[in-house]
């Protein structure tokens, strides 16, 4: 047996590869959460709207019955197999269907099974990118894109996410296609539509419209991918899916993924349950998308959560429980809108600066001192998230009657803070 020779100098210096030797801790949404916990935990009164779960209004997980059943109702023997490493077919058909019905985009669509959407959003990255090259994101973005895309030696780049105007910046989006391309010829636009985090906006028909000839035009330049991050897309109010109108119009033109994930829409977070589903320009390529997704599946995560792929594709599947969990999930979406519409009542009567808000999670406080606003709030016990812009509140974990509160420190601690 060999011995491990340790020099003095070897206890001084990391034996990580400088790379990784540096790496931050523990995630910040996470610490902040922390903190509001212990001090909750030492008896103050203390307001946490940081974290990214559906709560109910006296504070415990809201949860839907209709998926425990559906986890029971899984045999033992075939939820403790090795999953197939792309997922189930039947898995995969009932997300494709999900997504698109039994329209023309369910023929065209392949897909892999992936440990949420963030598993789809690592897909698209390695896939659609070469090491050294960059997505391409709003201003505002969900932060784990960046540690995603720097974790496998690619980047980001953004561009302006609102115009002047408050709508969304299509202008900006095609300036930054075309330097993009220029840059490195091919492109990765990543959107997460309808409900946004961190800003909780949705595209319009206005916005849609634009959008598809921006995408139509750049497309022409190279090979163009958008990912459609839908992490949020079943809590969108039903008059702010718009996608269903508009994505259609882009197949053929880019290569179309959409990162579906079972963690918000069946409030199964630790299930790690999604999928990574493309839409290629042709049958041939479809075959290529259909075998890269597979490849990555087995370079990485080898394959998923058998159980919980095996449960969610019965909810999808089996019509009385797909009925129960539809109907669950309009009364979790239903607390969500009375939470946003008493959020929009009270900050819009104090002028809080905010991007338009149907619904969604989180919304999106504008201040360029979000570090100050989120410090100030914290002195009276109100726990937000300070993001690039703005300070992210999830209304998702803010009780209802608890909303007064969280507009009044929001509103102290932009006057902390000076200048929006
Ligand atoms: C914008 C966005 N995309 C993707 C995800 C991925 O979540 P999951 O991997 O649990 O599906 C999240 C979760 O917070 C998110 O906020």
């Amino acid at each position: 047996m060999g011995r491990t020779i340790r020099s003095p100098e070897a206890n001084l210096t990391s034996h990580l590869i400088p790379t990784c030797a540096d790496r931050p801790g523990d995630d910040p949404i996470f610490s902040l959460n922390a903190e509001a916990i212990r001090r909750a935990a030492q008896g103050e009164g203390i307001l946490n709207s940081t974290l990214g779960a559906l709560m109910k209004d006296d504070g415990t997980m809201a949860v839907m019955p209709s998926v425990f059943e559906a986890f029971q109702r899984v045999s033992s023997e075939a939820a403790a197999a090795y999953a197939p490493i792309s997922g189930p077919p039947a898995f995969l058909d009932a997300v494709i269907e999900d997504l698109f019905g039994s329209g023309p985009l369910a023929s065209d669509a392949v897909g892999a099974a992936t440990p949420g959407g963030t598993g789809a959003c690592y897909q698209a990255i390695v896939n659609f990118l070469e090491p050294g090259q960059k997505l391409l994101t709003t201003s505002f973005y969900w932060g784990p894109y960046r540690i995603l895309a720097e974790h496998s030696s690619r980047g980001i780049e953004t561009f302006e996410m609102f115009s002047p105007d408050g709508s969304f910046h299509c202008e900006a989006l095609g300036s930054a296609l075309d330097k993009m391309f220029d840059q490195q010829g091919r492109v990765l636009l990543v959107l997460n539509t309808p409900c946004h985090n961190p800003t909780g906006f949705s595209l319009d028909d206005k916005d849609w419209n634009d959008l598809v000839t921006i995408v139509r035009r750049a497309a022409k330049k190279g090979p163009l991918t958008v990912l459609f991050d839908f992490a949020y897309a079943k809590f969108a109010s039903p008059g702010s899916i718009r996608w269903p109108r508009h994505v259609g119009r882009l197949q053929g033109e880019a290569t179309l993924v959409f990162a579906w994930s079972a963690s918000k829409a069946f409030a199964q977070y630790g299930a790690r349950v999604g999928a990574c589903i493309a839409i290629g320009t042709d049958e041939k390529e479809n075959t290529r998308l259909r075998n890269a997704l597979g490849f990555s599946c087995r370079g990485t995560w080898s394959n998923c959560n058998h159980l919980g792929m095996l449960a969610i594709t019965e909810l999808l599947c089996d019509p009385d429980l797909r009925q129960r969990s539809d109907a669950e999930r309009d009364m979790l979406r239903s607390l969500l809108s009375e939470r946003v519409d008493a959020f929009n009542e009270l900050a819009r009567a104090r002028e809080l600066a905010y991007p338009r808000y149907e619904g969604g999670f989180f919304v999106t406080v504008f201040s360029s001192d979000a570090k100050r606003v989120a410090a100030s709030m914290r002195e009276e016990g109100v726990y937000v998230v300070p993001v690039g812009g703005g300070v992210r509140v999830a209304i998702c974990s803010t009780p209802t009657q608890h909303m007064e509160q969280l507009v009044d420190a929001l509103v102290h601690g932009v006057e902390a803070a000076g200048a929006i």
